[in-house]
């Protein structure tokens, strides 16, 4: 990316930022994470998870990247470090915002390309006269690539290859190829989802049979949007909730920092930011909830949906599902909604090359082509254990890993710098300066208070869940001296595979065994890439200082 770069207009920016935003985690992740907690009962904590920490962060990362663009760094190692010059540990802080998008980028194009075979799948007809069984075995038969019995011949590696080519070519093209992706990508996201949530909506009763009489779309959506106000109390919910919010705004990652460095320094940031989060809202709340969680209640019934509920449930039933309006139908239906997949994937996956490439830019004067071949090339290595040993759990490492955790440690620490040390007071001018809006004045209170104190909620409530996720429990036994017992999905017991070596002891199976080590040996390979390329990251954002010092140039 050239120094200078800029994007070419403001819907151009508005369309990027959206569509780094909106991405498989609005029609993937949202109606799952809506599902298991509860339907209704998620949706409250997710809109003020949304009030009180995805603006505030939004705002705090387009003006942490338009202060840092305006002194030429792309990336967040010395975006944070030209906010607080004087400490030094920020720009290591600052390789999270690197790291996590090459990491996520590794197992994100993977999914990407799943929908890129799929929509040529529909179009082909390999779905047309397959029963809901067949569609979920050819899923899986794909993803078990050594296999491969999918008709072509490693079918999930190749696909995997031509995603990460696709991306390498419209990121050599810059910023310009990146806001180009949006302009035709975000539309027709928005009608392809906006026709199948039509028809979603619509279906009513529709889908019952005399075989499944009792099954309706309508059910759908009531079990979402009836809220449950017994929820609030619920502290797992509300971190599903935070997690999601993160995730979908793409908060904590550094690539919003990366696009907003190329915001003009006097052009508006306060509407934009909002602009951009509500139309992810829109897109995620509106759109994601619309389509696969009616569709499937409306053929199997919301209690198939609710036991169902997982990330398989895209491609593993909806394919199925579009059989149901004729073959012509279906294969639209199909381009539709694999289409939308690639447009939201593409747009966001796109956005997690940026902070790579401008970082090697500014740093190491590296040009558009190289930076964004390198990335591609990282993403190629990275990514080949999530496809070989999708099986292994390696894909899931590093969703737990990059994905999850250290978004949440991002993003606290940069509200941290925002807040406490750059200060309120300058924050605040930043956020405002040359906008269009003028933030409501109650947001410096909660980006100085709130967000920073519900993000140390999430970390420690992730870090140390009591055994069951049962808080009040936990709570009331820490008080009678019964102490603390985390559970295996607390952070720190995860570190050990706590969870794996129980079901290891308790399994007198062989092969459940074997399989269990297999799985302890790949997810500990998987870590040691991550942390590997952490190393690596950190190693050049120390080389670029060492190089800065003896130009002055910091
Ligand atoms: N927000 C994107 C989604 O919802 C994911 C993403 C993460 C995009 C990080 C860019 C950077 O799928």
């Amino acid at each position: 990316m050239s120094k200078n770069e800029a994007w070419g207009s403001r819907v151009g920016l508005i369309l990027a930022m959206a569509g780094n935003a909106v991405g498989l985690g609005n029609f993937l992740r949202f109606p799952v994470q809506a599902i298991n907690n509860g339907g209704g009962a998620f949706i409250i904590p997710y809109i003020v998870c949304f009030l009180l920490m995805g603006i505030p962060l939004l705002w705090i990362e387009w003006s942490t990247g338009r202060f840092g663009g305006k002194k030429g760094h792309h990336s967040t190692p010395f975006i944070l470090n030209s906010i607080d010059p004087k400490r030094r540990f920020w720009k290591y802080f600052g390789v999270f915002g690197i790291f996590t998008n090459i990491a996520v980028a590794a197992y994100y194009c993977f999914i990407e390309s799943w929908t890129m075979s799929y929509v040529m799948h529909s179009i082909a007809g390999t779905f047309r006269n397959m029963n809901q069984i067949e569609v979920a075995q050819f899923f899986e038969r794909y993803v078990d690539v050594m296999k491969s019995t999918t008709g072509i011949p490693y079918e999930a590696v190749l696909f995997f290859v031509i995603c990460i080519v696709l991306n390498t070519f419209i990121l050599s093209k810059g910023i310009k190829g990146v806001e180009k992706a949006a302009k035709i990508g975000m539309p027709m996201l928005i009608l392809f989802g906006v026709l199948l949530a039509i028809r979603g909506l619509t279906l009513g009763d529709s889908g019952a049979t005399p075989d499944n009489p009792n099954v309706s779309a309508i059910d759908g959506l009531n079990f979402l949007w009836t809220p449950q106000f017994e929820s609030l109390w619920d502290f797992k919910v509300w971190l599903a909730a935070a997690g999601q919010i993160f995730f979908t705004l793409s908060l904590g990652m550094g690539s919003i920092q990366c696009y907003a460095s190329y915001v003009k320094s006097r052009d508006d940031i306060a509407l934009n930011a909002a602009s951009a989060g509500f139309m992810n809202e829109f897109v995620e709340v509106v759109l994601g909830s619309s389509i696969v969680i009616p569709i499937a209640a409306g053929y199997l019934g919301i209690d198939w949906v609710i036991e169902n509920a997982g990330f398989g449930m895209a491609f593993q039933t909806m394919p199925y599902l579009f059989n149901n309006w004729g073959p012509v139908l279906a294969a639209v239906a199909g381009v539709m909604w694999f289409g939308l997949l690639f447009f939201a994937g593409i747009t966001s996956s796109l956005a997690m090359g940026t902070p790579w490439m401008g970082f090697m830019r500014d740093e190491f004067g590296w040009s558009q082509k190289k930076g964004a071949w390198s990335f591609g090339g990282i993403v190629l290595i990275l990514g080949l254990p999530t496809v070989l040993f999708f099986n292994q759990g390696v894909f899931d490492e590093y969703d737990y890993w990059a994905g999850t955790v250290s978004l949440v440690v991002f993003a606290l620490a940069e509200s941290i710098l925002f807040a406490w040390v750059f200060g309120m007071g300058k924050g605040w001018l930043e956020i405002n300066e040359g906008g269009d809006i003028r933030v409501p004045g109650i947001y410096k209170y909660i980006i100085k208070y709130i967000t920073p104190v519900m993000l140390i909620i999430v970390f420690l409530g992730a870090l140390l869940t009591p055994v069951g996720n049962d808080w009040t429990g936990a709570f009331s036994g820490l008080v009678a001296g019964d102490g603390w017992t985390l559970d295996n999905s607390s952070i720190i017991k995860t570190i050990s595979h706590a969870g794996i070596h129980e079901q290891i002891a308790a399994s007198t199976d062989v092969l459940v065994i074997e399989g269990l080590k297999d799985k302890i040996f790949y997810t500990n390979m998987a870590r040691l890439i991550l942390v590997a390329l952490f190393v690596f990251i950190s190693f050049l954002v120390y080389t670029a200082y060492k190089k800065r010092l003896k130009t002055h140039n910091l």
